[in-house]
């Protein structure tokens, strides 16, 4: 069998990694129209940085796992082509702001029709609206060989971070298809593939617009449960309540269940946003304002979380923080990726800039380039210009570089190197009073207290006292 997939990105390179690393008599190919992305696939730095994918693909690699830029060559050959290129939400137009941009996953489906020779499994992996497998089928169907594809759904519910761990041992795969002897034979043989890993009954098969909607439902889900968190870590520091106890207490209610209840700067990432705003379109769409309302107002509490944060930065040091130092630790938009797509980070570092506060970012991962440009924006393509410069922000070698001379400390990315920092060292080298704003609640607030620090952190006490506390 072989299999060809189309994007070789967080969703691709690793996914493909995994199968080829499992079905060692499946030949794998990753294909993407970025040449310098599939270049660094066949380097010894890969494009995306993941705790073990490093190890999974040295194993597979040049065995039965190969990358190219053949997209053509590999859509002739595979028996089965997964589809995961990017869906990021439409910038311009009708629904702009909020509907997927399918203009690549249309383009990969033209590519398709057009290259194919032979009938094959085409596998959504890209998050897309509901029914978008009715376009790519009418797509290729147009072929003029008289080809028959067979279109399935197979969202990927990995996280960033834990790509490998979740690959390994996904929760569920979700194989969606039409309930015709073609779409089972077909959904069939996908689930054979994950079979070689995945124990059956973690393999649930739908019809095609329940897979599909799934994803955008699970993802909707799971930021909702982050919404609900911060708003009441914003009711914490009003009231005394501390937000970790808060979610202790309620995550023990078996109903509830203790995960995806940690408070922090607010969610980022290329997905969950973007997944909200495709659902709420999607719900517009279908006549139901109501339902598309209830999700927007997701998203509306997590931009209002990460503005909060660089408010209440700027109001703790005394309502100015023009030409102060604010070192920014951590960028990515969680610990364990280099991806910055949507980080809280980029929110609170532009609003400090608006204020005129001069800002020191560290990031263990994220080159310094990346985060100048996140920041202060891409050039239009072909301007032949850099990103407008603010001499303002600057990018340092390491934490302790950052927080040199800083007025206040925010965490932002919860890497665990910034749990085990030299405070006291880092106390002695800042004007004072020394704030820190724990975006993550990662330090222990007492102990940097006991050092000298005005440390808060979400939903935490302000000060540390607490109603009940003993003197
Ligand atoms: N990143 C995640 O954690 C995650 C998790 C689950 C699902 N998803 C979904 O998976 C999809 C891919 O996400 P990603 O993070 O891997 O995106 P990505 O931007 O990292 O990678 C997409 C790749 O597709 C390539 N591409 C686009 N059009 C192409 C074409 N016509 N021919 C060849 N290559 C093409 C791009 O060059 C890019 O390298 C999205 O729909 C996303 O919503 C992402």
């Amino acid at each position: 069998m072989k299999i060809c997939c189309i994007g070789a990105g967080y969703v691709g390179g690793p996914t493909m990694a995994m199968i080829a690393l499992k079905c060692h008599d499946i030949t794998v190919t990753v294909v993407d129209m970025n040449a310098a992305r599939i270049a660094a696939w066949n380097s010894g730095t890969l494009p995306i940085f993941e705790p073990g994918l490093d190890d999974v693909v040295k194993q597979a690699r040049g065995r039965n796992l190969f990358f190219s830029t053949d997209v053509a060559g590999q859509i002739k050959q595979a028996d089965i082509i997964f589809v995961a290129v990017n869906t990021p939400t439409k910038t311009y137009g009708v629904g702009a702001g909020r509907a997927a941009d399918l203009r690549y996953i249309e383009s990969v489906a033209r590519t398709i029709a057009e290259h194919a020779e032979t009938g094959k499994i085409i596998v959504e992996k890209s998050t897309i609206p509901v029914k978008t497998a009715d376009a790519i089928k009418t797509i290729v169907a147009s072929n003029s060989k008289g080809l028959k594809f067979s279109v399935l759904s197979n969202p990927e519910f990995l996280a960033e971070g834990t790509a490998v761990a979740d690959l390994l041992n996904p929760d569920r795969v979700l194989i969606g298809g039409e309930r015709t002897p073609e779409g089972e034979k077909a959904m069939a043989t996908l689930a054979g593939v994950y079979a070689r890993w995945v124990p059956r009954d973690r393999i649930i098969t739908t019809n095609l617009w329940s897979s599909e909607l799934s994803k955008l439902v699970a993802n909707a889900f799971l930021a909702q449960r982050i919404s609900s968190i911060n708003s009441i870590s914003a009711l914490c520091e009003a009231t005394g309540a501390d937000v970790d106890e808060v979610a202790n207490a309620i995550g023990k209610d078996s109903r509830i269940g203790p995960k995806f209840l940690k408070s922090s700067v607010g969610f980022g990432g290329s997905c969950f946003q973007k997944d909200i705003l495709n659902l709420t379109y999607l719900c517009e769409s279908f006549g139901l304002p109501e339902v598309a309302a209830y999700w927007t107002s997701v998203v509306g509490i997590n931009d209002w979380q990460k503005q909060r944060f660089a408010a209440r930065i700027v109001k703790e040091l005394f309502n100015t923080v023009a030409d102060k130092k604010i070192a920014v630790l951590g960028f990515a938009f969680k610990k364990d990726t280099n991806d910055t797509r949507e980080s809280a980070a980029i929110n609170v570092v532009r609003d400090l800039l608006a204020e005129h506060a001069k800002v020191s970012v560290y990031d263990p991962k994220v080159p310094a380039e990346e985060i100048r440009r996140d920041v202060l924006g891409k050039p239009s393509t072909g301007s032949g210009q850099e990103a407008t410069d603010n001499p303002r922000l600057t990018v340092a070698k390491d934490a302790y570089e950052a927080c040199a001379g800083a007025h206040a400390i925010a965490i932002v990315t919860e890497w665990d190197e910034f749990k085990t920092l030299d405070y006291a060292k880092i106390f002695a080298g800042m004007p004072k009073p020394a704030c820190l704003f724990d975006g993550r609640n990662i330090v222990d607030l007492a102990a940097l207290r006991k050092i000298g620090f005005k440390a808060s952190g979400i939903g935490k006490p302000p000060g540390g006292r607490r109603e009940g506390d003993v003197a």
